[in-house]
């Protein structure tokens, strides 16, 4: 037997029972005469004592010798400690080791495993098996788990069945770059790995599967931000015989029990937006409603004086930052330079002080009077005390730079508070966005999903305000989850298909199956996938995925643990048909 208990378990309770523990050596500390170990697993800390007057000279000599990491079994007495560490649970015992073994030795590690290591990212990310030691990561894996057997436990419940699809397919369009595999057995053929399992988890509603859930991975060859990763998990879910209200309850209900069961936060119902008012109120179709900072758009208010640089804007429109007219002159420069920062781009900002005592100074006092600034004042909700920023330009680029500056203000006041949650379901999506370069058409969620009913015609006319059947789950600020209502008939989807660009032949040779299949009595269904790895982020307070991933890659889509991606011998190219030309 390698141990009777964790180094978790003992508490005052089991004082003068003999245990046996095995695990890591976090810390040495060594008085000459007796010697104390920090013995460490994934439960806990506890404290052995080696001491020659009450166990042996040798024992404490070996014990003294003991590396950092260095894996031992211990056997011994729980006795109580005469000064006691009240900041863990074992903190009131110790074990008077009787008989120590080692397991296995270990080289120095790289950094200190510890809550707050010396270890630098690139080097953690090299030794992820020793960073997992550490409790910030640790735990936000258990965490991880947590949330996981929470959804499949409320999911089973409610009658869906976990399916699993497979990895090796065709492609599935969800807007990114596809992983290849080549196939060995045909020659000059490949598969991708799935975007999502989009398409089988429709094929399952034809095939009589109406509640379908797998907690999945996804493969999109992308580009990287703190929010995404190459392969990522999604909850994956599909109903049959369902409308878009039935989905929004039923995922809803999903979020509130996660909510609850693992925040203990409850959260009566959760708000929606249409996407519209989204882009209008937050230029931004994920809006982080945990604060307020709405939009007030200014054209009315701003465009009648001799201000050309907002008498030619398509829009001018402005935010209220509480407390911020206190901001000095240096403070202020500070942000405009923000705002033009190339990831940004904005080209300035106007602002207006909104002074106590009622009165207002701007940066364009030599345009705008105090009437005319009271009036913006009023549109962007703006109290005494407030700073007023404002943007202009074309409608889209301008909702987006002053979305980003929102956030960053509310960032930097402290307003995105990590306990605090704020779900939203934006509705009402357009079906397709356009490419501001090419002016092509592309879904904005996937080709599958359906216009909303009697838009098909629109297609034709004006295919950019056609809306669909498709929602998001927003969480504080950040898309956790989409989904749509989905064509069920082969004439639909062949329209819908034909708008994005495929020609009749292009549509069959890629969704052919689906079309063949929606002819076998397909009923009408849709659904939704969260993206786990962000869920469980947001629900643990933060916003980057990384750390609530066992092995993840870094930004340039590497693994450095394993060293991948990495080259293939001539032998396998040759195999998988292959020929480099580097
Ligand atoms: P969508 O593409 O919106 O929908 O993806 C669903 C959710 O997956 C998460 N997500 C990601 N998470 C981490 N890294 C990534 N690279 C990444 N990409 C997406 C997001 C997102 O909301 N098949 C449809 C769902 C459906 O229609 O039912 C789909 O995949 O949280």
């Amino acid at each position: 037997m390698y141990r009777s208990n964790t180094c978790g378990a003992l508490r005052a309770s089991d004082i003068g029972s003999e245990v046996i523990l095995s695990g890591w050596v976090h810390k040495l500390r060594d008085k000459g005469f007796v010697a104390w170990v920090d013995l460490r697993d994934r439960y806990g800390i506890t404290q052995l004592v080696f001491d020659q007057e009450r166990t042996s000279k040798e024992l404490l000599e070996q014990a003294r010798e003991l590396g950092r990491e260095t894996v031992i079994q211990a056997k011994g007495e729980v006795i109580e400690r005469t000064s006691k560490n009240p900041n863990i649970p074992t903190g009131e015992i110790e074990v008077l080791v009787k008989e120590l073994t080692i397991l296995n030795k270990s080289l120095l590690p790289p950094f200190t495993i510890e809550d707050e290591t010396d270890g630098g990212d690139d080097i953690r990310m090299k030794y992820r098996y020793l960073d997992i030691r550490r409790n910030p990561v640790k735990n936000k894996l258990i965490f991880r788990h947590k949330v996981t057997m929470e959804v499949r436990k409320y999911l089973s419940d409610q009658g869906f069945i976990d399916i699993e699809t497979p990895y090796l397919i065709k492609s599935t369009p969800e807007g990114a770059r596809d992983f290849l595999v080549p196939s060995r057995m045909n020659e000059g053929q490949f598969y991708a790995l799935p975007q999502s399992p989009q398409t089988f988890k429709q094929l399952l509603m034809v095939g009589g599967m109406d509640k379908y859930f797998q907690i999945v991975k996804c493969f999109r060859d992308e580009d990287l931000r703190a929010d995404r990763q190459p392969e990522f998990t999604q909850i994956d879910c599909e109903m049959a015989f369902v409308e878009q209200e039935d989905i929004l309850n039923t995922f809803e209900g999903l979020t509130k029990h996660l909510l609850k069961e693992i925040k203990d936060v409850e959260i009566d119902e959760f708000p929606r937006m249409t996407y519209d008012d989204a882009m209008r109120l937050y230029g931004n179709d994920k809006p982080d409603i945990r604060f307020g900072m709405q939009f007030g758009e200014l054209n009315h208010v701003a465009q009648h004086k001799d201000f050309n640089v907002f008498n030619s804007a398509e829009l001018v429109v402005g935010i209220a930052v509480p407390g911020a007219a206190s901001y000095t002159r240096k403070e202020i420069d500070k942000l405009v330079d923000w705002v033009k920062r190339p990831q940004v781009g904005a080209k300035g900002m106007v602002y207006v002080k909104c002074n106590e005592d009622g009165t207002y100074k701007s940066s364009v006092d030599k345009f705008y009077d105090q009437e005319d600034l009271a009036k913006w004042a009023e549109v962007t909700g703006s109290k005494p005390g407030d700073l007023i920023c404002v943007l202009s330009g074309n409608t889209n680029q301008t909702r987006a730079q002053l979305s980003a500056l929102r956030m960053e203000l509310a960032t930097r006041l402290g307003l995105r508070k990590p306990d605090e949650f704020a779900p939203l379901w934006v509705i009402d999506f357009p079906l397709l966005e356009q490419d501001e370069e090419t002016g092509a058409y592309h879904p904005m969620h996937h080709p599958f999903t359906s216009p909303k009913a009697g838009q098909l015609e629109l297609l034709e006319t004006k295919p950019g305000e056609v809306k669909a059947n498709a929602y998001d789950l927003v969480l504080n600020g950040n898309e956790i989850g989409g989904g749509s209502i989905r064509i069920y008939d082969k004439e639909t989807q062949a329209i819908v298909l034909k708008h994005l660009g495929f020609t009749d032949e292009e549509a069959k040779a890629q969704f052919g199956f689906l079309m063949d299949a929606f002819q076998y009595g397909a009923p009408p269904h849709g659904g939704i996938a969260f993206g786990l790895d962000r869920l469980v982020a947001i629900l643990g307070g933060q916003e980057t995925i990384r750390d609530y991933i066992a092995f993840p890659k870094n930004n340039n889509g590497r693994d450095v643990m394993i060293d991948a991606p990495a080259t293939i011998d001539e032998e396998q190219l040759k195999e998988l048909h292959l020929k480099l030309d580097l």
